[in-house]
């Protein structure tokens, strides 16, 4: 009833790390990618190519990405790029994936990136022209789509709208963000049963935010339809600056716990996982929101 493998994309990194306040110098960030990696992270979000205004705790992205050298791995490091000077400095740095991020909420969206939603597919285009002249694959993120911290229920259909619209211009997959944890399973599934008869489970991820404590039993609910991605944050990091109050994704300890109890593979070690836990808990300190890493770090 669940699929087999489930693949795990690591976003703490970048989707954890944007919103902390502490500045983490880029040898911390390294050092944490690389305690990810060891516990068995294939897929690991290395940082964003975004305005340092905005997103200061970013900045140093091009700096990770040239240290990790993604063409030289074969682990994936995809980055953010909501334009083309971002995806023009991603190339340069090294990155060999990206991932353009629109939203399904007109509000948001203007919040977010500053713009429409129809004016950020049109500055997205170029980003997925210039990606596949250079053999670079392209992920698309859709947040909002189980709510809006400005516009409140969202339509299924503006999330599948605006998830052709990506996949047609090149996408590889969508990450469906329920950016402020809003969510609960019968929504999940409402949204899923508008979208599966338009995109096939295996262009889907789900990104849940655990803001109101419901992203497990989000990604159960997803499992159920047949998703088989997930993304998730290490010691459940993070939070969205254009969210208030959102808090981090869906901690990956809490994730490898509920796969390892069903009995479905996602080759990370909890053990080792809970060492790069300890290390940016540490760094910021504060206890990891993960419960599982709470609880065993505790033994
Ligand atoms: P804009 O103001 O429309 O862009 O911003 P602009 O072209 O007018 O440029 C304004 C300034 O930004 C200029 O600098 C540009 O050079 C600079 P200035 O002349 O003022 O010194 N700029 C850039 N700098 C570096 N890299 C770039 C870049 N582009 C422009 N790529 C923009 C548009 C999107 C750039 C801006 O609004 C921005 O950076 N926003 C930040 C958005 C962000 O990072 N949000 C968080 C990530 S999304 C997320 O967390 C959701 C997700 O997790 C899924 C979910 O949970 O739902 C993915
Ligand atoms: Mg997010």
């Amino acid at each position: 009833r669940y699929p087999s493998h489930i693949t795990l994309v690591e976003v703490g990194p970048r989707d954890g790390l944007q919103n902390e306040a502490t500045p983490v110098p880029t040898d911390v960030k390294l050092q944490l990618i690389q305690r990810l990696a060891a516990a068995g992270l294939t897929h690991i979000e290395a940082g964003s190519f975004v305005s340092p205004k905005r997103v200061p705790q970013m900045a140093d992205s091009a700096d990770i990405v040239r240290a990790l050298q993604p063409a030289a791995s074969p682990l994936h490091y995809p980055v953010l790029t909501p334009n083309l000077q971002g995806f023009d400095a991603a190339l340069a740095a090294g990155a060999r994936e990206v991932a353009v991020f629109a939203a399904a909420s007109e509000r948001f969206s203007q919040r977010n990136i500053q713009c429409s939603i129809a004016d950020s597919l049109a500055r997205f285009a170029p980003v997925l022209a210039a990606a596949r002249q250079h053999g670079v694959a392209v992920r698309g993120y859709v947040s909002c789509v189980l709510g809006c911290p400005y516009e409140g229920d969202i339509a299924p259909q503006a999330v599948a709208d605006v998830s052709l619209r990506l996949l047609e211009m090149g996408c590889t997959e969508i990450s469906l963000g329920d950016t402020i944890g809003v969510g609960t399973p019968a929504g999940v599934r409402r949204l899923l049963d508008a979208l599966l008869p338009q995109i096939p489970a295996s262009q889907l991820a789900g990104h849940f935010h655990d803001t109101y404590g419901m992203a497990i039993a989000n990604i159960v609910a997803a499992m159920e339809c047949g998703l088989a991605t997930f993304d998730s944050s290490v010691a459940g990091l993070g939070g969205c600056p254009y969210a208030q109050g959102a808090s981090g994704n869906v901690a990956t300890e809490d994730v490898v716990w509920l796969l390892n109890g069903l009995g479905v593979e996602c080759g990370v070690s909890l053990e080792a996982l809970l060492d790069a836990s300890a290390l940016i808990s540490g760094f910021l300190g504060k206890p990891p929101a993960s419960r599982v890493a709470r609880a065993l770090l505790a033994k």
